[in-house]
Parts: structure tokens; sequence; C-alpha cells
């Protein structure tokens, strides 16, 4: 079974729904993880950070080729208590003073992107949209100024190319090592500037926060901006993207959310449970364990499939339906557990500003000549060209 496969990546939800039948836990191609297809082994997994450990994938980010990735210092790749005393300075930094500080900001650059649009014609949303807000999001955060956006956002599309690398491919790898250098002196400067003038920003509080009179190292701080250009920008474009194109298949949704914005949270829940953009998480297995009857070995990868769970009619009655009215128990997308998204709260206060915005211009949207275009990856799940026309009437 090869998840990457055409006939898969084009929609994987009938073989998530096999496994889930069939092979709850098996072995799947490319590299042999183990996926994880059923709600209730994924929580196991995620509530038990031994022996199913996020720190074992650090090694992943340590290839020979680039030993000095960032992201293998990021708490994403950490158990406790390394990752809960990191987490614990992050949240005091992060919290809600960030939403705060932002939300205004958004919601007018939410309205300047959807004017800028234009009406009765297909242009790609991918760029024209979904990603305008996210990436000035993701400058606000590491200090970016609005001159070097298209920068931020040409490294982290290339960075986010770093699971796909093959020992081969020699050309990507210099590309990445080019972002990635790029990228640290640009963040490097940020924290020396902050440090001597801090402003009222989420850089200079990650620079005083303290936990039992601890603050955060050089090392982690960088591994920090690292995980949020990872983090923080694919994910949430890929969330709008799915949400136009859902616009565009279901009009009669799109009127009705034109008519009654204060259902905008609940068509994103809906949609993150239903198509949320991150499909497979990494965990690995530090000794040998059963899980859903399955004997799996210590040192193997487990491929968590979030969006399998998500659609596991054992949690969600008709899992393929989508149903804005739909109670039940919490679904997955931004993970559970110790490294449950930092960012949900600002992804989701993004995606329904965005939408807002665009829902109070165009009254519907229609397919271009052409068809989307998808990525190809385990871990996350979008179209990477989407050409759409918005209409006004
Ligand atoms: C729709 C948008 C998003 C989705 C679906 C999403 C999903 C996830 C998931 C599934 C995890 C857990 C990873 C794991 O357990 O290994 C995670 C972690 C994380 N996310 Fe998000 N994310 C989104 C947006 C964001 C944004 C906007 C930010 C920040 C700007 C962000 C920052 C983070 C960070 C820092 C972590 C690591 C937390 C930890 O290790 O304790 N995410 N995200």
């Amino acid at each position: 079974m090869n998840l990457l496969a055409p006939d898969v990546r084009a929609n994987p939800y009938p073989l998530y729904a096999e496994l889930r039948r069939h092979t709850p836990v098996c072995r799947v191609d490319p590299g042999g993880l183990w996926a994880v297809s059923r709600y209730d082994d994924v929580v196991t997994v995620l509530k038990h950070p031994q022996p199913f450990s996020s720190e074992g994938i650090r090694r992943t980010y340590r290839p020979e080729w680039i030993p000095d990735y960032p992201m293998a210092d990021s708490m994403l790749v950490m158990d406790p208590p390394c990752h809960t005393r990191l987490r614990a300075l992050v949240n005091r930094a992060f919290g809600t003073s960030v939403l705060h500080r932002l939300e205004e900001r958004v919601r007018e650059l939410a309205h300047q992107v959807v004017t800028a649009l234009p009406a009765g014609r297909p242009v790609d949303f991918v760029d024209g949209f979904s990603s305008r807000v996210p990436i000035c999001v993701l400058g606000e955060l590491v200090g970016i100024p609005p001159s070097l956006h298209a920068q931020l956002k040409q490294w982290a599309e290339v960075m986010t190319r770093f699971t796909s690398v093959g020992p081969d491919d020699l050309e990507l790898q210099e590309q990445i090592r080019a972002a990635l250098a790029e990228a640290r002196r640009h963040f490097e400067q940020v924290l020396e500037e902050r440090r001597h003038e801090p402003r009222d920003d989420l850089i200079s509080d990650l620079l005083q926060a303290r936990v039992d009179g601890e603050a955060l190292t050089d090392t982690e701080l960088m591994g920090f901006m690292f995980l949020l250009l990872i983090g923080g920008l694919e994910t949430t474009v890929h969330l709008l993207s799915s949400c136009v194109l859902k616009f565009q298949e279901d009009p009669a949704l799109m009127t009705r959310l034109r008519e009654e914005p204060a259902l905008i949270p609940r068509f994103l829940d809906e949609m993150l449970r239903h198509s949320g953009p991150v499909h497979g998480i990494v965990r690995m297995v530090t000794d040998d364990v059963e899980l859903g009857g399955v004997q799996v070995p210590r040192g193997e990868r487990l491929l968590l499939l979030l969006a399998s769970a998500n659609r596991d009619e054992a949690q969600f009655p008709d899992p393929d339906r989508f149903d804005m009215e739909r109670p039940g128990p919490q679904n997955l997308p931004f993970g559970h557990g110790a490294h449950f998204c930092l960012g949900a709260q600002l992804a989701r206060m993004e995606a329904r500003l965005a939408l807002e915005a665009l829902l109070a211009r165009f009254a519907r949207l229609t397919l271009g000549n052409e068809p989307a275009r998808w990525n190809i990856s385990l871990v996350i799940r979008g179209p990477t060209w989407l050409p759409l026309a918005g209409h006004l009437d």
C-alpha cells in the first residue's frame, strides 16, 4: 500500500477506510512506516510519550547533508520533561496576547486581499487568497518585515520539502541548505535587534519569558522560529484552500454562510474534521509494544493518520458526510496531548477572518478551465494551484 500513489493522493479517504476496517496498524510505503488509522489507537499513542516518542524522530532532522537543521532543536521532537519546560516558556509568550495583537491587523489584511481579487475571471486562489493572510501573520510572528515576505514564503516552501528529499537529490539538498542559511541569518538579526530594543511583539516576549527563573537558550529560540516557519504557514494555507474549494463544490453552503457568518467557526470545525490539512504525524516506538492488536517492534516509526482518525465511523457516524450540526467527541486535526498545536486558535482566527472577508465580497466561486493541482506529502495535503473565479452575484 503506497500512500503516495497518484490515485491515493487524488483521494486518500477510501484507502484510509480500508485500513481502518482490515489493517488498522500496518506497514505502508513509502518508507515502511506503520500507519495507524483508527481514532482510539491514534489517541492512545498521543497520550503516551513513552513508548511512543517524539524525541525518537529527532535524528530524521539530522541527516548528514544538513547536520545543523534547527528543527532538530525544536520542541516538536522532544518528550517530557524537556518538552514540558520549553512548552511552558513558549505558552507564556504565545498565549492569548498573540491573538489580541493580531486580530485587527488580520481583519484589515483579509479585506485588502479579498478586494484585490478580480471578479468574474479565474486566478490561482492559493497565491491570490489562501497564502496571503498566513504569510503576513508568520512575518509578524518571526519579525520579518513585509518587504521580505516573498522570501519568507520561499524559505518555508523550500524547507517543507525536507521530508521528501532523497539521499541523491543533491540539487534540492543544496536549495534547502541555502534557504536555511538565509533564514537563519535574518532570524539572528531579528533576535539581536529585539535584545537591544524590545518591541510589543512575540520575539521580545519570548526573549523575556521565564519559567522557574530560566529563559529559552539561543538554540531553542532558533528551533522555535523554524518550527513556526514550517508548522504555521502551509497548514493554514491548505485549510483556506480546502474551504474555498468546498464553497465552489457546494454553492448553497456558501450562500448559507454569507447569510449567517456566525456559522463560520462551526463550518471550520467540520472542515478541519472532514478535510483537515495535516494527514499524518510521526512517532517512534521505544519498546516492543502491542497496538490495535498488532505487535510493533521497538525502533519502528508510526505514521498517525489524523485525517483517517477524523473519519473513523466508530466516532463519527456517516463520517464522509459533511455535517456542520455534527455533535461528537473532539476531532484531532490539531493533534492531541502534550504537542497539541500551539497555533490552533491563531489558525482558526486567521481562517475565520479571511473567510468573512471573502464571503462579504463574493456570492459564488466557480472552477477555471484547468483542474486544481495537489501537493505530494505523507504529512500534509492541499492544493498547490487552484484556479477559481469569484462572482459578485
Ligand atoms: C490549520 C492549521 C494548522 C494545523 C491543522 C496544525 C496542526 C498541528 C498538529 C497536528 C500538530 C501536532 C504535531 C505532533 O503532535 O507531532 C501541531 C503542532 C504545532 N503547531 Fe500547528 N497546525 C496549524 C497551524 C499552526 C499555526 C498557525 C502555528 C503557529 C504560527 C502552529 C504552530 C505549531 C507548533 C509550534 C506546534 C508544536 C507544538 C509542540 O510540539 O508542543 N500551527 N500543529
